[in-house]
């Protein structure tokens, strides 16, 4: 009885792991639900086949269930860009992304990155506390860089530097 609540506790806390192609449908899928502009499976795609993409899932009970959330970057040399973060509403609130994110950032520094950049949305709370939690700051501001219904907000440029 004892082992059998252990084996469910184990099975529900994710496994962070690469992104492989076949990834491409369940993070379209979960990048419709993120954002306003939902970008296709053909576009998913297209941005891991890149070989400059660094990306890695969040893949519920242990890696054998969905993926529940996902971080996808640009690396160019020592540099790189996180272009996306998200997580299924439901994972949303117990540091999934957090540790997705930190997964992310050592797997970057391990491939040689020094330096890692982002662009958020100055109104995005969840979204600033979970890098201001990474350890992330601000390089810059851009005004009315994102275009949204309720009106334009700035981009917040962060970054911060990896340990080598
Ligand atoms: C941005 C986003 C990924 C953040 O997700 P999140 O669930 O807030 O982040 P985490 O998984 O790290 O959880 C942090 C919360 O869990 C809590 N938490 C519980 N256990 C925790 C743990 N072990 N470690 C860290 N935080 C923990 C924290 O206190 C925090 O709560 P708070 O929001 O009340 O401060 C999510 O809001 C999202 O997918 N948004 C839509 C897409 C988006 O805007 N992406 C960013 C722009 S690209």
């Amino acid at each position: 009885m004892i082992g059998k609540l252990a084996d469910f506790f184990r099975r529900a806390e994710p496994a962070f792991l690469d992104a492989r192609p076949g990834d491409a449908a369940a993070l379209a899928a979960l990048h419709r639900i993120s954002f306003r502009h939902g970008w296709s499976e053909s576009e998913f795609e297209r941005l891991l086949a890149d070989r400059a993409a660094i990306a890695h899932v969040a893949r519920a009970n242990g890696g054998r269930g969905a993926v529940v959330g996902f971080v996808l970057s640009h690396r160019v040399e020592n540099e790189a860009e996180i272009f996306l973060v998200a997580l299924a509403p439901g994972e949303r609130g117990h540091g999934t992304a957090t540790k997705l994110l930190s997964k992310h950032l050592s797997r970057l520094a391990a491939a040689g990155v020094s330096r890692v950049f982002l662009e958020v949305d100055e109104g995005n709370a969840q979204a600033r506390k979970l890098y201001a939690r990474a350890g992330f700051s601000q390089v810059g501001r851009r005004a009315g860089y994102y275009r949204n219904p309720e009106g334009n907000a700035a981009a917040l440029v962060l970054g911060r530097d990896l340990a080598g």
